[in-house]
């Protein structure tokens, strides 16, 4: 669960910035923007985020749960887990009940998904399951692999993500796209430009400097966006790169991406969104300076559907749909699974009550089930649509 906007974080002096930082992730960056000039963006975050020692994943492993800075749908309660469950039976169903299949969960985090999926599936979709955690890192990979296995599940391991060269399965991303490097931009006297981090008075600082790369222009001209004077953006090019390979490794399945995000339109609104949608997550703040807390805070931005739709037809993958968070979980019955939950055996009120209380967030448009659910296909059978499509709430524009 993403808290909503704190109010703005009073200025912190250099001394601050220092101690609450990663102060050798600050010191590796401030080298090599002093040695080599401004960065992109994009490069900071990357390393902030995942550089191997001191970046904000590498650090520790429970950021997206209770302990750490947010809290996402799988962490809150396996009932998110169940629900999906019954996607992926179908998914099986409809690719003709394989032997074997692979369900690749891109960014696993701690594992919570897969077993909550691995754990609520038929009898017959789980004798047929490979599961394939894949992270950013090998450590965090084994484990979710071990946890995995550690909770009865060894033999439906798949082998390493690297092993894969086609897939027929289920690929799942929770929150993934979000946690990929963003690169931004800005109008600065009619032309695009792109920002960069530069090092100036003992700090970062913002620098707009004409853009690294020209699909930055390419991209928010096919999506017929127009940024004006002063407007900043973000543009998700990883998560785009990340869509394409899936154009190439998805021989037959479906690809279920959880995210928040808007239509382009809506997303680069110069009237509303005008700052970007760069936030930051510390102990469960939200903030928008992301030279704060370097290596110490999530950084994070909105995905434009409207691009990663796009980008999968022309790597031919069929677009299902696209819906809400809350429908999707409508569609697919969350109700039946909380009804289930209830009564397993052993299962106390308390039990039921913290399942119905995770329901009521994971619908609730205002938090987890205002995120956005699009559903790729390639291979498999379409008509009638994914059950995760069949429930519309009565009045909602897309
Ligand atoms: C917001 S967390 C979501 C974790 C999990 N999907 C969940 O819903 O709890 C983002 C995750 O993305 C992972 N991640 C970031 N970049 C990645 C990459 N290139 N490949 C795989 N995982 C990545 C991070 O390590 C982190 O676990």
């Amino acid at each position: 669960m993403r808290p909503s906007p704190d109010l703005p974080a009073p200025p912190a002096s250099l001394d601050e910035r220092w101690a609450e930082s990663q102060a050798p992730l600050v010191e590796r960056l401030r080298d090599l923007i002093v040695g080599g000039g401004p960065i992109t963006f994009a490069q900071f975050m990357v390393l902030a985020l995942y550089d191997r020692e001191h970046g904000y994943y590498a650090t520790r492993s429970d950021r997206p749960t209770r302990d750490g800075d947010f809290l996402t749908a799988p962490e809150m309660h396996p009932i998110f887990g169940a629900a999906l469950a019954t996607q992926v039976d179908e998914a099986w169903d409809r690719l003709g009940r394989p032997a074997t299949f692979t369900l690749r969960e891109e960014a696993a985090g701690s594992g919570a998904l897969g077993l909550a999926i691995a754990e609520a599936l038929s009898n017959e979709a789980a004798a047929a399951l490979r599961y394939q955690p894949v992270e950013v890192s090998a450590g965090r990979e084994s484990a979710v692999r071990a946890r995995f296995a550690a909770a009865g599940h060894a033999a439906a391991l798949a082998a390493s993500s690297e092993a894969e060269a086609s897939l027929t399965g289920v690929v799942i991303a929770n929150e993934f796209l979000d946690a990929l490097p963003v690169h931004r931009v800005t109008v600065d006297g009619g032309v695009l430009r792109e920002i960069h981090v530069a090092w100036r008075d003992g700090w970062f600082v913002d620098e707009a400097l004409p853009p690294s790369t020209s699909e930055l222009d390419a991209t928010l001209g096919l999506a017929g966006v127009r940024l004006v004077e002063g407007q900043v953006a973000e543009i998700g090019l990883a998560g785009h790169a990340w869509v394409r390979s899936l154009g190439r490794l998805v021989d037959r399945g479906l690809v279920i991406v959880i995210d928040y995000g808007h239509p382009a339109t809506t997303l680069y609104d110069p009237e509303r969104r005008r700052g970007g949608l760069l936030r930051t997550y510390h102990r469960h703040h939200v903030g928008d300076d992301p030279y704060r807390f370097v290596g110490e805070q999530d950084l994070t931005a909105h995905v434009d559907w409207t691009t990663l739709q796009r980008i999968a037809a022309e790597a031919g993958l069929t677009v299902l749909g696209r819906t809400t968070q809350a429908e999707f979980l409508a569609g697919l019955g969350l109700g039946d699974r909380l009804v289930e939950f209830g009564s397993r055996p052993g299962a106390d009120r308390a039990d039921y009550l913290a399942a119905r209380s995770a329901v009521a967030r994971l619908l609730d448009p205002g938090a987890l089930g205002g995120f956005g659910v699009l559903l790729l296909g390639r291979g498999l059978d379409t008509a009638p649509p994914p059950r995760g499509l069949s429930f519309r709430l009565p009045g909602r524009e897309s």
